[in-house]
């Protein structure tokens, strides 16, 4: 199996102090950088822009792993990836086809990924697997920080390892949402190769639950 990853997700940082946040992530052996982009539309709440992006860019050289939760991704695709994301993540809900926004997303040889909400059945996006370098399965309906893991996104995870087994798709799978000490157990016996956690993170304040061995 592979080493699982771990993505501390800023959205829970002290947003004052994003620079030493970002350091105690770093030193305690985060892998990636999750950093949530909400619009206010396709979700319920707003966070920041591209130049957050580009002001992370420069004090870390952590991959950007970005989560677009916008209704428009592929107006923004572009500025994220000068931001310098390292990887953009999509989600299937929105009305651009998954097809235009991974060209776009591919034009500028960065990682690409689709997310899915708890209600969306995975099969809506069978036709694009084999695209993808991550699949991000939320666990908790998006838009906030600190809500609880959803067990009946559970089954959703062990499909996505099992069609990833049996086809050879490279993506990893991401969780994303109320992963913790407890619930992280559930979602890598599931599959899951990526682990995004804010609130357990950030409020524990023990930056070390960042490293990979103590929190998976
Ligand atoms: C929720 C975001 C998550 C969020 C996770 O919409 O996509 O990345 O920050 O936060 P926790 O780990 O606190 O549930
Ligand atoms: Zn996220």
């Amino acid at each position: 199996m592979n080493r699982i990853k771990i993505a501390p997700s800023i959205l829970s940082a002290d947003i004052l102090r994003f620079g030493d946040e970002i350091k105690a992530i770093e030193k305690a052996g985060a892998d990636l950088i999750h950093v949530d982009i909400m619009d206010g539309h396709f979700v319920p709440n707003l966070t920041y822009g591209p130049d957050i992006v580009a002001a992370l860019k420069k004090i870390t050289t952590l991959p950007l792993d970005v989560h677009l939760m916008i209704d428009n991704p592929q107006v923004f695709i572009e500025r994220f990836v000068r931001a310098g994301a390292d990887n953009i993540t999509v989600h299937c809900e929105v009305s651009a086809p998954v097809a235009l926004l991974f060209e776009i997303v591919k034009s500028f040889n960065i990682g690409f990924g689709v997310s899915i909400k708890p209600d969306t059945p995975l099969d809506s996006i069978g036709d694009y697997l084999d695209m993808l370098d991550m699949l991000l399965v939320m666990t908790v309906y998006p838009g906030f920080g600190g809500q609880s893991f959803i067990e009946a996104t559970v089954p959703t995870i062990r499909e996505a390892a099992r069609l990833k087994e049996e086809n050879g798709y490279k993506y990893e799978i991401e969780v994303d949402g109320g992963l913790n000490d407890q619930t992280v157990k559930t979602a890598v016996g599931a599959g899951a190769s990526v682990i995004v956690a804010g609130n357990y993170i950030f409020k524990s304040g023990d930056y070390k639950v960042t490293h990979s061995n103590h929190m998976a």
